[in-house]
């Protein structure tokens, strides 16, 4: 699985917070992960607004909310849900093997 291309180590599932977005530092990229029932998601932890870690931020359900300016987000899709921020957010694709999870970034 690992050898197709993009394919990084990210942590494992016993390191992934319950109920918030966990961050992660892959090529030097920012990234969240949410693990729900229905699977995991992974997208960009800085908010398109301006800085913010959405990490940092507020799950509600599969909504963050940006702790700056209250933008929110679903992370399911990474679309921007109410001003100020109007950019979705990047998603990576999730693979779990084991206890591992593995995230695709783009080359
Ligand atoms: S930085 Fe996130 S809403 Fe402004």
């Amino acid at each position: 699985m690992t050898k197709e291309s993009g394919w990084q180590f990210a942590l494992r599932v016993d390191e992934l917070e319950d109920d918030a977005a966990t961050e992660v530092v892959l090529r030097g990229r920012q990234i969240a992960i949410c693990r729900f029932e229905s699977g995991y998601y992974a997208f960009d932890n800085i908010c398109t607004h301006e800085y913010a870690c959405l990490s940092q931020g507020f799950l509600d359900g599969k909504t963050i909310e940006c702790p700056l300016h209250q933008a929110r987000f679903d992370v399911t899709t990474g679309e921007a849900l109410c001003a100020p921020a109007t950019r979705a957010l990047e998603r990576f694709e999730v693979r779990v093997a084991g206890d591992q999870v593995f995230i695709r970034l783009p080359d």
